[in-house]
């Protein structure tokens, strides 16, 4: 099935000139290369959806990128795809040097575990389990024994703040302190990559500020790759660059310096929005 709107031609230099002109490191190496992905749902059906549509990006490593859009703009789709939850109908993922592609299902499954982080905006963790059981489980997942995983569960959980809540249940957390926990669950085994899909929608201005920061602080202090689907305006100054995707392909590239986010003003697609 070909996509019915012309290819977005400009799209290649686009992500060149912004990478140069946007403040990436001189020789900062690739952490996710995208490369003309495009994803069709219900493609042989009536009613095919095109969520993204011949998608260049290029995004380094220790890089804190915000991805806006609009409802519906394909962002979640983008970060499903690169964190090797979906795959394109069309192009190609490269996580580091590696193409999701030509990877057998095991090896899918180490990258999804021991080099990308996800954290959602429903916090997905399990009701039954306390904050360390579900943070440990990535890391028994990868091989770590219960002890050992535990352990850093209770380094992760203490680093954001979580030190008195260890043995509390989901239901006995706050939204910040659930999201929280969530995060360190998508460090434990340190990912190369933290994907995060609205982390900051449920909740307040401060808990909010909160993840914020710490996502930040992840990618200056630790290196992380730290990509983050967002509506909240907070992010974008204190992303490196931020990424606009409008009808499933990329809008434009920004270094979040160059976005007047100070006075709380921003622009997208060509107006100005307070
Ligand atoms: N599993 C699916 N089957 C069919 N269409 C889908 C599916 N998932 C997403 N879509 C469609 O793909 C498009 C992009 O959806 P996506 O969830 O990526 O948007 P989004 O930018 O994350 O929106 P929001 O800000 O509301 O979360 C939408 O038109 C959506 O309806
Ligand atoms: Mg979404």
């Amino acid at each position: 099935m070909t996509d019915p709107t012309p290819p977005h031609t400009h799209v290649t230099n686009l992500v060149t000139d912004t990478a140069e002109k946007t403040g990436v490191k001189p020789g900062a190496k690739s952490a996710v290369q995208v490369r003309g992905v495009s994803k069709i749902f219900n493609a042989k059906g009536k009613n095919p959806v095109y969520a993204l549509r011949d998608v260049d990006l290029d995004i380094y490593q220790g890089e804190y990128i915000a991805v806006m859009g609009p409802s519906g703009s394909g962002k979640s789709t983008l970060f499903n795809i690169i964190g090797a939850l979906d795959r394109p109908s069309q192009g190609e993922i490269c996580i580091g040097e590696l193409p999701l592609a030509k990877l057998r299902s095991r090896q899918l499954t180490f990258v999804r575990c021991h080099h990308i982080g996800y954290v959602f905006q429903a916090y997905n963790l399990l009701p039954a389990l306390t904050a360390i059981k579900n943070v440990a489980l990535p890391a028994i997942f990868s091989g770590l024994s219960i002890h050992d995983a535990e352990e850093l569960a209770v380094i992760r959980l203490k680093q954001l703040g979580l030190g008195h809540r260890l043995d509390h249940r989901p239901g006995e957390l706050s939204g910040g302190q659930q999201q929280r926990v969530a995060i360190a669950r998508a460090l434990v085994n340190d990912p190369l990559i933290l994907l995060a899909d609205e982390p900051t929608a449920n909740l307040d201005l401060n808990t909010g500020s909160q993840v914020i920061e710490i996502f930040k602080n992840l990618s200056v202090d630790e290196g992380v790759t730290v990509i983050s689907t967002t509506h909240d305006h907070k992010m974008l100054a204190n992303a490196d660059r931020v990424v606009w995707v409008k009808d499933g392909r990329i809008d434009k590239i920004r270094a979040a310096s160059e976005l007047d986010v100070a006075e709380g003003t921003i622009e997208i697609s060509g107006q100005r929005i307070k």
